[in-house]
């Protein structure tokens, strides 16, 4: 079965109206198979292969260089996670286990036998809020030394997937009838995380091995750029098991638990495995061939609902005969909940626990104008080509292409950027000079 690919420009380009019939298929998508391909003018299938190059080069260094990057002290919140730490819910979730053993054979997941066999890497994305009920751990982010572009390529690649991910919780909503900002209202400031993996197949390239034991992702909407090495598996709402296949360019979206809380059920948490198959070991003959690195990188970003948020079924889904086994809670409350319930009150309780990964923060005002029409991070994502104008005391000045970008953007929407928290890496002040050095006429931000 062939997933559904949706075309965002059609969206984004399109003035108001005359867009349900598309956003109906995102939400019947995402609710009859947990999954959705998009395709996005803005994430390229050139900047995931930047992105891909430069983390198969990272996780084909030695161990011990990338041990460096190891902060178990801050439970592994930023930096990398060895294989071997991350655990599959499916091994120590002996309820789910006795579930699997109920379905038809040829839809059961394949069963671990121990931690995944990946590598992480642990990058946040976004601004979070001064003032949360849900304090995370101030780490300053990690950067390997070597990579003199890994800041620039993590950021961007991770605000042009939250883009991404804004375009299709909007049309979700009005595929579900909800109002447009129903979901994307929620995500502001939330702890989006950007976490590619890391397998390594000259080790585990074996059909059957299993990368990430069949799990949901407690997370709002999960976005993956495509791998170069297929082998992810999803279960659909009718509980059938389906091979994922990502055509070039598209990337590919899969709903985490937040999105069954805010539908009441109606669009269910997606289970899925990835796992050696065959067409993994076609694609690890080719690379050989073709003499590429053989890491199987997947470039996760998990998007998540504010922490201060609170989660609830929305709308219409609030009268559903299901709403009650989703009562109100914030969201980062659930996470905790959820973090907890994975790694406690389960048989092995040795097994090094992940349990701030998903680290929660939550929601402050953001005190927006009111006349941009941009999402903050698809702001931001306009303003990529000035980011070497705006980094502090930057003596660079702004290039013709970030002026360009600057106007296409206007005014309100920069206001939002400069009132806005704090972006790592861009000074307020230089951001605020850079409508006079591009000689744009534009009225000064109130604060
Ligand atoms: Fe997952």
């Amino acid at each position: 079965m062939d997933l559904t690919v949706v075309d965002l420009s059609a969206y984004l380009e399109s003035e108001e109206g005359g867009v349900e019939e598309l956003c109906g298929e995102v939400s019947r998508s995402l609710r009859e198979t947990g999954a959705l391909l998009v395709k996005d003018p803005r994430c390229t299938a050139e900047d995931n292969d930047r992105f891909l190059d430069m983390m198969e080069r990272y996780f084909d260094s030695p161990p011990e260089f990338k041990r460096l990057q190891e902060r178990p002290q801050l439970h592994y919140q930023v930096g990398v996670t060895p294989e071997g730490v991350e655990v599959p819910r499916s091994l120590v979730d002996e309820e789910m286990q006795e579930k699997l053993k109920e379905m038809p054979k040829e839809f059961q997941p394949s069963i671990p036998k121990g931690a995944d066999r990946k590598w992480r890497y642990m990058w946040r994305v976004g601004p979070r809020p001064s003032k949360t009920r849900f304090q995370e751990l101030n780490a300053e982010p990690v950067v390997p030394e070597g990579f003199p572009e890994w800041k620039d390529t993590m950021d961007s690649w991770g605000y042009k997937m939250i883009s991404a991910i804004e375009a299709v919780a909007e049309m979700a909503a009005i595929g579900f009838g909800l109002p447009k900002d129903a979901f994307t209202s929620l995500m502001n400031q939330g702890p989006h995380l950007l976490a590619p993996t890391g397998s390594d197949l000259r080790r585990y390239g074996q059909e059957g091995t299993v990368f990430a034991g069949y799990h949901y992702d407690l997370n709002f909407l999960t976005i993956h750029g495509r791998s170069r090495f297929p082998g992810l598996n999803i279960w659909l709402k009718n509980g059938q098991k389906v091979e994922v296949k990502v055509p070039v360019g598209c990337l590919l979206i899969q709903t985490g638990k937040q999105i069954e809380w805010l539908t009441a059920g109606d669009c269910i948490a997606g289970m899925h495995e990835v796992i050696v198959t065959n067409r993994t070991i076609d694609a690890i003959k080719l690379a050989t061939e073709q003499s590429r690195l053989l890491w199987r990188v997947s470039s996760t970003l998990f998007a998540h609902i504010a922490s201060d948020a609170v989660l609830k079924p929305l709308g219409h889904f609030a009268e559903s005969p299901l709403a009650s086994k989703y009562p109100p809670i914030y969201a980062g409350e659930f996470v905790e909940q959820e973090l907890a319930m994975r790694f406690t009150s389960r048989k092995n309780m040795a097994l090094p626990i992940l349990m701030f990964v998903f680290v929660m923060a939550g929601l402050v005002d953001q005190g927006q104008g009111s006349t941009c029409a941009s999402t903050f991070f698809s702001a931001l994502v306009q303003l990529i080509p000035c980011r070497a104008a705006v980094i502090p005391f930057s003596p660079i000045p702004p290039s013709e292409i970030c002026c360009g970008a600057l106007k296409a953007l206007g005014q309100p929407c920069l206001c939002v950027l400069v009132n806005g928290p704090p972006i790592s890496g861009v000074d307020r002040s230089m951001a605020m000079q850079l409508p006079e050095k591009c000689g744009a006429n534009f009225e000064p931000c109130t604060f």
